[in-house]
């Protein structure tokens, strides 16, 4: 296999040197903004030396964000060319554009990488599907967020303090947002109900509500009620119908989820056949990241091309209610579906995930947290 590989940070600088070793395949070149010399790769700043090689036969792209990694992934399945990727938001972005096109061209499309890191989550995924119905797919899906809610747990720190640990440990960008807002969490769910279902969600009927507004008082109410907090991903499948939602969960203390410590994710699948399966592992970071590219790659020397046939779009319906707690915010509309107060926030009857994520986007300074469902 000859790779072109995108992009030399974090995530390209690991895949050189796991495939620096091999003999099944050799990065023959690297496309990089910086002037590098590498030893057995010429690095290039244009495109087009990668896409117009004939000897190239596969593209990792390890660039991430949307553009323009999407129009090299295009253009290089166009040339015949296999694609390996981790970057998640153009997966779940552009899944409907990027599946029917790799199935088209003929070539290998993977991206294990894109969910759980180096967990082999969605190459599982795949695997189950061949012989039974996945029925639920979620769970912590970003390291990030993990970390934050771990260390407020067990400090008692502050959010603040919190999030400026995690960025000094180099797992928070300086620029949080895509974590804490859940978009993250909300990328690797959509991807994980693709590969699972069979089918492409929506994006937009899927709803996210993430960790920026929690307050340590929060932590406190949750700690007296014998509770944890997660930011936990769920989507379901049964008869026809799909729902999914990322949110801030209460895990009682003790379950798996409540468990699960630092920066690391825990993932969950449930089929008709082998019931409940958990993921556990590094969801990010340079080697964990790399090794399931590389693993990909080998995969598409082996001939694994994509992860399931594409299948139809789907437009989730949130049927099921849940009791929230919600702090940093109240109106009439709250007060009347209050049931309890948990310190000076409120705890309410069950509602409809759309309500409770609709009063939440009109009160951006809230924080709110789904009770666990009682089964
Ligand atoms: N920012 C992500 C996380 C890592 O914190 O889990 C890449 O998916």
């Amino acid at each position: 296999m000859r790779i072109g590989l995108l992009g030399f940070g974090t995530v390209g600088k690991g895949v050189y040197k796991l495939v620096a070793p091999r003999a099944d395949m050799q990065v023959v070149r690297v496309l990089c903004r910086r002037d590098l010399e590498l030893d057995d790769a010429a690095v290039t700043h244009n495109f087009d030396d990668i896409l117009n090689d004939p000897t190239i036969d596969t593209v990792v792209e390890a660039i991430g964000g949307l553009h323009p990694a999407r129009e090299y992934v295009i253009a290089a399945m166009e040339h015949g060319k296999n694609v390996v990727t981790a970057n998640k938001a153009m997966v779940a972005v552009y899944y409907d554009e990027l599946l029917p096109l790799a199935q088209r061209m003929g070539v290998h499309f993977r991206c294990t990488a894109s969910v759980g890191g180096g967990i082999g989550w969605l190459s599982e995924l795949e695997r189950v599907r061949r012989i039974e119905t996945v029925s639920h797919v979620g769970g912590i899906m970003n390291g990030t967020c993990n970390f934050i809610l771990d260390s407020m747990h067990r400090t008692g720190m502050d959010y603040k303090a919190a999030l400026a640990q995690a960025q000094a440990l180099g797992y928070a960008e300086a620029d949080p947002s895509t974590d804490v807002d859940g978009i993250d969490t909300w990328h690797k769910l959509i991807i994980s109900a693709n590969v699972g279902f069979g089918v492409s969600l929506d994006l937009n009927s899927v709803p996210v509500a993430g960790i920026r507004n929690i307050q340590a008082s929060d932590i406190e109410n949750f700690k007296a009620h014998g509770m944890v907090c997660k930011l936990l991903s769920t989507a379901k499948q049964q008869d026809g119908s799909y729902s999914a939602y990322v949110q801030p969960t209460l895990c009682p203390a003790g379950t798996l989820e409540a468990s699960v410590p630092t920066n690391y994710n825990l993932i969950t699948l449930s089929g008709n056949t082998s019931g409940r399966q958990s993921f556990y592992g590094q969801g990010a970071g340079r080697y964990p990241t790399a090794y399931n590219v590389v693993q990909d790659c080998i995969d598409c020397l082996r001939g694994r091309g994509f992860y399931c046939s594409y299948g139809k779009k789907v437009t989730v319906i949130n049927k099921l209610k849940l009791s929230y707690y919600v702090s940093g915010a109240t109106d009439d509309a709250l007060e009347e579906r209050k049931a309890l107060n948990w310190g000076d926030a409120v705890v309410t009857r069950p509602v409809s995930i759309h309500w409770m994520h609709q009063w939440l986007d009109a009160h951006p300074g809230a924080f709110i947290a789904a009770l666990p469902v009682e089964e």
